[in-house]
């Protein structure tokens, strides 16, 4: 009786239910991760090519040390346990600040080498035809730098959406946790688990596809 059958069972509503939680965490993390990321990147480029925000740059560069130096999964426990103590906004919010401040400083340091990446020359040609610091940076190295990243990005939305998968730590029911608890619920280990497996890797293969994609429409535009 402790067989796992979909037709007269409606656990599967524990991975429909889950999965709809991932997705929601990864999409706003993604989205904090890549704001936060080339605000960090910007400022750390500025001070190295002006001088200038050193405060600024020390913050990051401390800010990117100390996350990327310990494991997401203690961040998490740290948000939730500790800056979230009294306080309670909502397990989902936790999740999306802790793996979106996690992103963030991944995806600062993919900008800062896109930004290098773009010859000094471009910047000296912006400069020189009236530009100033900013409308250089925003028109005429960034959306180079953009495009070289590209791939880096979505190798990192990847990662992000496989790393929200230990969100279960604090409690919250993601497409992970989804199929562990028809495990534990049913004693049938292969399918529930095989399914969350089968369904991240049809979601990072639509991933990869999408990026795929957006890289050459950008290539193709570059030789208008
Ligand atoms: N899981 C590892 C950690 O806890 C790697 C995290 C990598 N994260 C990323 N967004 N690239 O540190």
């Amino acid at each position: 009786q402790f067989q796992f059958n979909f037709l007269d069972d409606n656990r599967w509503q524990f991975i429909l239910s889950g999965l709809k939680n991932t997705i929601i965490i990864t999409f706003f993390a993604v989205l904090l991760g890549i704001f936060l990321g080339f605000v960090i990147a910007i400022v750390r480029s500025t001070h190295d090519k002006t001088g200038k925000l050193k405060i600024l740059n020390v913050i990051c560069r401390v800010y990117l040390t100390v996350i990327r130096g310990t494991p997401t999964m203690v961040q998490l426990l740290i948000v939730y346990y500790v800056i979230f103590a009294t306080v309670d906004p909502g397990k989902m919010v936790v999740a999306i600040i802790a793996f979106g401040m996690n992103s963030a400083a991944y995806v600062a340091e993919i900008v800062r080498s896109g930004i290098m990446s773009i010859d000094q020359g471009q910047f000296e040609a912006g400069r020189s035809l009236g530009l100033n610091y900013t409308q250089t940076m925003t028109k005429i190295i960034l959306p180079q730098a953009v495009k070289n990243i590209l791939p880096a990005l979505g190798n990192e939305l990847i990662v992000l959406l496989k790393e929200t998968s230990i969100s279960g730590y604090i409690g919250l029911m993601d497409l992970t946790r989804g199929g562990d608890i028809i495990r534990s619920q049913t004693y049938s280990a292969l399918f529930p688990l095989l399914a969350v497996a089968a369904i991240y890797l049809v979601i990072v293969c639509f991933l990869t596809y999408l990026v795929g994609r957006l890289e050459r429409r950008l290539r193709t535009n570059e030789r208008k």
